[in-house]
This record gives structure tokens, C-alpha cells and sequence, in this order.
């Protein structure tokens, strides 16, 4: 019988060390770019591709999260009562989605995050999300995913190109045959050393996996950088069954480091519908002011 994909699991327990202090208090999801914070377009991405239940796989003093997916009656009361209609729909919005949580207890890496929700899964393929990576597109990335996985009811990892020496950064694929946007996978590496990467397609932070990953994950094999790796099982999987990679279409945004951060502020600033223009004469003024002290010095 053919499975849809319903549930997501959005992993947000990391400690947001890069971006200190200002994620002392408050998780780094939280963060905004402009006036959203990173999980919202997240999240918004799964309900716009069809997800009915999302879980959201938090660690400690993440409270913040589950407070502003709730609802805030006293907020909404007083946008009610001064009339800002506008400002009271963005408000409800951010609570009429389905999330589920689940505490990992220790920080030992992406995979044993997405372990802790294998109860939540069941025996159900499913979707990831990883809230350093945004990804505006036409349509959405994580649909976009589904509907490969709607044609071949096998495990898709989302990929896309990166400069040759940001390959460390990422998990990547060895890719064997290409057939349009998809290719059949060889091999997937996590954070292959300098110079040893066998191509530059880099895993993006969108998942549709089979529950056939669980026993894998739950070998809690310990991998780069010590941890429990989802790319290492990922390679596991690979091995009893077909998994997929795609390349989407779309503009990826990485918001898990400072300057992928201030460039997504920036462009976004500037594709903002009321403040665009305005933030481009700022920055054409900054940029100028910087170009005449460098003249003068
Ligand atoms: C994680 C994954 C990696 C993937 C990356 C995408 O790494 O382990 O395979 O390429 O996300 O952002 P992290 O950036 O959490 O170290």
C-alpha cells in the first residue's frame, strides 16, 4: 500500500554556542530574521508541503519555542482592542500548526536527536527539517522532496551544490547515475576531509527518510566530530534499500552561522515589500560613507 508522508521532525536542541550571548537565555531557533524567528520559516515550510504533525525535538531552556507556537490570549486581546488586525493575524497564525515536543536529554548529535522521535514516527516514512537551513522556493523544498518520494516511495535527501572547499562543511554524496534532478547514491559522507570529497553536493537539511533508519540510528554508533551521525546511518540505510538524492530547486539560506545570518537579514531587508527601498538607500549610504574614509586615509 502507498504511504503518504504526514509528520515531521524538526530537530532544535543544539546550544547555539556561534551565536553567544545572545543565545544564553534564549534558544538560537528563536532568532529572527527580520521580524520571524528561524523555526517559523520552518515550520511554515512543513504546513505549506502537507505535514499535518510536527515535533519539535528540544533540549534544555528551549521554553521559548513552545510559548510562541501557543497561543497568547492577553497579546491577542490587546491587538484586538487598539484594532491591529494585521498584526494580530501574524500572531494567531504561529499557533494553528500541530507540534508535538519531545526533550532530548543529552547532546549527543543530529542523529540521536532524530532517534528520540522514533516513537512519535512509528512505522511511518517521514520528514526532517533542520532549522540552520532556510530555503525559499517557488515550491517548497520539503514538497518538492514529497513528491519524489510520492513517485518511488523511497528515502530522499535533499542536495544541492557547494564551492569546492565548503565540502567539510556538510554531509556529501557520492553520486552513481543521474536521472534528471535525482541520482542513485553510492556513498554518503559526513564532513569529508579537505580535498577528499567525491563531489560537491552537499546535504541541505531537508530528509525524507523510511523508518528503516531506526534500528540503524539506534546502534548509537559515534561518528565525526563524536557524535551520532543521521549521515552515517543515512550510508547504513543506503545498503539494505534504495535511498534517492534530489536536487532542489531554491534558494538556500544558512542561518546556523554569523555571516550566513547577516546575509539572510540582508537580503531579506532588502526584499521587504515596505522597508526594500528604504534599506537599500541605507546601504548604498553605509557603503559610501566606508568608500570616501578609505579615499581620504
Ligand atoms: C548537519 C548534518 C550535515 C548537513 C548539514 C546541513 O550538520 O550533519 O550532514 O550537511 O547539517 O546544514 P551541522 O551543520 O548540524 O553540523
Amino acid at each position: 500500500m502507498e504511504k503518504r508522508i504526514t509528520k515531521a521532525i524538526i530537530p532544535a536542541a543544539g546550544l547555539g554556542t556561534r551565536f553567544l550571548p545572545a543565545t544564553k537565555a534564549m534558544p538560537k531557533e528563536m532568532l529572527p530574521i527580520l521580524t520571524k524567528p528561524t523555526i517559523q520559516y520552518i515550520v511554515e515550510e512543513a504546513v505549506e508541503s502537507g505535514i499535518e504533525d510536527i515535533l519539535i525535538v528540544t533540549g534544555k531552556g528551549k521554553r521559548a519555542i513552545e510559548d510562541h507556537f501557543d497561543n497568547n490570549f492577553e497579546l491577542e486581546d490587546n491587538l484586538l482592542r487598539k484594532e491591529k488586525y494585521e498584526l494580530l493575524e501574524e500572531v494567531r497564525a504561529s499557533s494553528r500548526v500541530e507540534i508535538h515536543y519531545i526533550r532530548q536529554k543529552e547532546a549527543k548529535g543530529l542523529g540521536h536527536a532524530i532517534w528520540c522521535a522514533r516513537k512519535f514516527i512509528g512505522n511511518e516514512p517521514f520528514a526532517v527539517l533542520l532549522g540552520d537551513d532556510i530555503v525559499q522556493a517557488e515550491k517548497p523544498c520539503l514538497k518538492q522532496l514529497i513528491e519524489q518520494y510520492n513517485r518511488t516511495q523511497a528515502s530522499i535527501i535533499g542536495v544541492q551544490q557547494v564551492a569546492e572547499e565548503d565540502t567539510e562543511r556538510y554531509g556529501i554524496i557520492d553520486p552513481s547515475e543521474k536521472n534528471d534532478r535525482s541520482y542513485r547514491v553510492r556513498n554518503f559522507v559526513e564532513k569529508p576531509k579537505k580535498g577528499t570529497a567525491p563531489s560537491n553536493l552537499a546535504i541541505l537539511g531537508r530528509y525524507i527518510l523510511t523508518p528503516e533508519i531506526f534500528p540503524f540510528l539506534g546502534q548509537h554508533n559515534i561518528g565525526k566530530g563524536g557524535e551520532i551521525q543521521l549521515t552515517d546511518a543515512i550510508q547504513q540505510l543506503n545498503s539494505i534499500q534504495k535511498v534517492f538524492a534530489y536536487e532542489f530547486e531554491g534558494k538556500r539560506y544558512d542561518v546556523g552561522e554569523m555571516l550566513g545570518f547577516i546575509r539572510t537579514t540582508m537580503e531579506f531587508a532588502l526584499n521587504h515589500e515596505e522597508y526594500g527601498r528604504e534599506v537599500e538607500n541605507i546601504m548604498e549610504e553605509l557603503l559610501l560613507t566606508r568608500s570616501s574614509l578609505v579615499l581620504k586615509t
